[in-house]
């Protein structure tokens, strides 16, 4: 379980970032992340990941303190991983196989236990459909689908997603929730952000809403997206469902069942 404290970080560059948040995940838990361009999501995200160093406040993983030393780092990371808004940025090699299987390697696992969680990441992303096509000749949702893969097969307690669903087609989108939901189920904490405010209302029990670096609201995600308040603040739509449950009179439950 990951907790963030007061959590503030700021780019030398820019001097934007992130500003006092305070988040949680929580085990079996889908927990969504939303908010306009710029809100802060993905530095959010990188500083859960340890890749900023806050420069206020703190982020805790099951109660311990995260360690920024190499070494505290290389162990965060096997409890902790992401799948990057850009997939160019997390794929090295030129073989699907090898991309996937780097990472359970790494961790010094034994041959053939690299090997089946290889092949089994590879078919559930689906990738098995190219497997032989070299990386660079990927499009991008393909190469999306193999970062995932990647990030799976690290088998990590907590995952973050930065907008998973760019670039997949629909059945894709929709292997995708499957996917989130079944990882939640299996025990696993899921971190997810997107755009995508319909897929975020099917997903996610919880939310926090980002607006210029801060969390303006968080609760379950229903509560907080029926608010059209919030939603407004952030610059966001409110999910489809609700809009149509509002202007019909009709039960969200209802919608949901009928659908
Ligand atoms: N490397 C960087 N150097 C300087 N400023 C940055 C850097 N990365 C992001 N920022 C700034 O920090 C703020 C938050 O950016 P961030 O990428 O976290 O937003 P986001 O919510 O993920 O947006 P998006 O929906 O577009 O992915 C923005 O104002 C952005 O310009
Ligand atoms: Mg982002």
């Amino acid at each position: 379980m990951i907790k963030c404290n007061q959590l503030t970080f700021h780019y030398e560059y820019s001097n934007q970032g992130i500003e006092n948040i305070e988040f949680s995940t929580e085990k079996g838990l889908v927990v969504g992340v939303i908010g306009e361009n710029g809100a802060g999501k993905s530095t959010l995200f990188k500083c859960l990941l340890g890749l900023h160093k806050p420069q206020r406040g703190e982020v805790r993983i099951n109660g311990e303190k995260m360690d920024y030393s190499k070494s505290g780092l290389i162990s965060h990371r096997q409890k902790v991983n992401m799948v990057l808004q850009d997939p160019e940025r997390q794929l090295f090699h030129t073989s699907i196989h090898d991309d996937v299987s780097m990472g359970p390697k790494n961790l010094g696992l034994p041959k053939a236990v690299v090997s089946e969680r290889t092949e089994r990441c590879i078919n559930l992303v689906g990738a098995d459909a190219f497997e032989k096509t070299p990386i660079q000749y990927l499009s991008f949702g393909q190469k999306k689908r193999v970062a995932i893969a990647g990030i799976l097969a690290l088998e990590c307690e907590t995952i973050l997603l930065d907008e998973p669903e760019t670039g997949l087609d629909p059945k894709m989108k929709k292997d995708m929730v499957y996917l989130i939901k079944k990882l939640a189920m299996e025990g696993r904490s899921v971190v997810v952000s997107s755009h995508n405010m319909d897929l975020i209302y099917e997903l996610c029990d919880r939310i926090y809403v980002m607006h210029q670096g801060r969390i303006i609201a968080n609760g379950k995600t229903h509560d907080i997206m029926s608010q059209q308040e919030v939603m407004r603040q952030a610059s966001l739509e409110r999910p489809l469902l609700i809009r149509v449950s509002e202007k019909f009179g009709i039960d969200t439950k209802l919608l949901w069942e009928g659908l």
